[in-house]
C-alpha cells in the first residue's frame, strides 16, 4: 500500500488520508497550480487549506485542470477567526464551498478557539446536518478547549490540526485528543522549514541517506498522526512523499526526542484573538 492510501478512521466512521498536501502561503497563482498538480499527478489526494489562505479559488481551477475525480479528493477548510459568530460562520460555509466550487466539502476546522468557538460549532454542526460538510473538527484547540467543547457539542470533532513536530512533540494534547477519540493532525511538521538546523533530524537524515524533511514526516508518520507538508516549489512535493521506504528505530525516535523544544507559530494560550 503506497502512503497515498493509507486512511485514518474518524469518530464518525468516515476516513482521511494520513498524508497530503498543506497550501499556508502558497497564494501565487503559478506556484499554487505548480505544486497542486505536481502533487496530484503524483498521487496525493488530500489538499489542506483555509479561508485565510486566500487560494481556494485557484486550488478548485487546478483540480479541475487535473481531471483528478472529486470523489478520490478528501478536501479540508477552515473557518477563520473573524467569522466565528454564528451568522457568519453559517455564512463562511457557503463560501468556502462557493469558492472551492463543490457541492460539499470532506472536513471544515475551525482554526482557533476564539471566544465564539462554540457558535461557531453551532454551525458547523448544522452544516453537517445540511450535506454541506462530511466531517468537522478543531485546529490548535487546547485541552480545556477540547473538554468544553465535548461536553456541548451534538457532533464530536474528529481531528484537531495543531503545531506538532519533534521540536514540539505535545505529548500531554496528543493523548488528550486520543482518549477523546479525536485523530491528531500535525501542521509544521518539518518544523516549517527549520528541520534543517536541527542537528539529531540531519544527523538521522546522514543515516538513513534520506532528506531532514523526510526525517520528521517519517517521525509522524510512525506515530500515527496526519501530515499535510507545504511545498511551493514541485520537486519539493515529490521528495516529500518518499518516505516509505526506511523505518525509524525505537533508538532514533529516542534521539528525536531530545530536540530542543521550540514552537514557531503563535501559541494558542496567549493568541491575541
Ligand atoms: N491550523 C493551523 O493553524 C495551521 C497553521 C500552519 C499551517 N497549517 C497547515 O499545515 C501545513 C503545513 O505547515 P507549514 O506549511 O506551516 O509548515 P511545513 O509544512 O512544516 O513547512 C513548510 C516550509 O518548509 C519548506 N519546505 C517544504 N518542503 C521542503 C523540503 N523538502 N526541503 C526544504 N524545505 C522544504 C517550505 O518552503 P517552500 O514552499 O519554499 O518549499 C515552507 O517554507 C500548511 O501548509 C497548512 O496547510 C495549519
Amino acid at each position: 500500500m503506497s502512503i497515498f492510501d493509507k486512511k485514518i478512521k474518524f469518530n464518525n466512521e468516515e476516513f482521511i488520508p494520513q498524508f497530503g498536501l498543506g497550501t499556508y502561503e502558497l497564494t501565487n497563482t503559478n506556484e499554487i497550480d505548480e505544486s497542486i498538480m505536481a502533487a496530484l499527478k503524483l498521487g496525493y489526494r488530500h489538499i489542506d487549506t483555509a479561508q485565510i489562505y486566500g487560494n481556494h479559488k485557484q486550488i478548485a481551477k487546478t483540480i479541475k485542470k487535473s481531471g483528478v475525480k472529486r470523489e478520490e479528493l478528501f478536501i479540508t477548510s477552515k473557518i477563520w477567526n473573524k467569522d466565528h459568530g454564528y451568522e457568519n460562520a453559517v455564512k463562511a460555509v457557503d463560501r468556502i464551498l462557493e469558492e472551492l466550487e463543490l457541492d460539499y466539502i470532506d472536513l471544515i476546522l475551525i482554526h482557533w478557539p476564539t471566544p465564539q468557538r462554540l457558535e461557531c460549532w453551532k454551525a458547523l454542526e448544522e452544516a453537517v446536518e445540511a450535506g454541506k460538510v462530511k466531517s468537522i473538527g478543531i485546529s490548535n484547540f487546547l485541552e480545556e478547549h477540547i473538554d468544553e467543547l465535548m461536553k456541548v457539542a451534538k457532533i464530536k470533532p474528529v481531528i484537531n490540526q495543531f503545531e506538532l513536530h519533534p521540536a514540539l512533540p505535545c505529548h500531554s494534547l496528543v493523548e488528550h485528543c486520543r482518549k477523546n477519540n479525536i485523530v491528531v493532525e500535525s501542521w509544521g511538521t518539518l518544523i516549517r522549514g527549520k528541520c534543517f538546523e536541527v542537528e539529531q533530524i540531519v544527523e538521522l537524515a546522514k543515516k538513513y541517506n534520506k532528506t531532514p524533511a523526510q526525517i520528521c514526516l517519517r517521525w509522524a508518520y510512525q506515530l500515527g498522526y496526519v501530515i499535510i507538508p507545504k511545498s511551493s516549489k514541485p520537486e519539493r512535493v515529490v521528495d516529500n512523499a518518499n518516505f516509505d521506504d526506511f523505518e525509524l528505530t525505537q533508538e532514533d525516535m529516542n534521539y528525536i526526542a531530545t530536540v530542543k523544544e521550540q514552537r514557531d507559530g503563535p501559541d494558542p494560550s496567549n493568541f491575541n484573538f
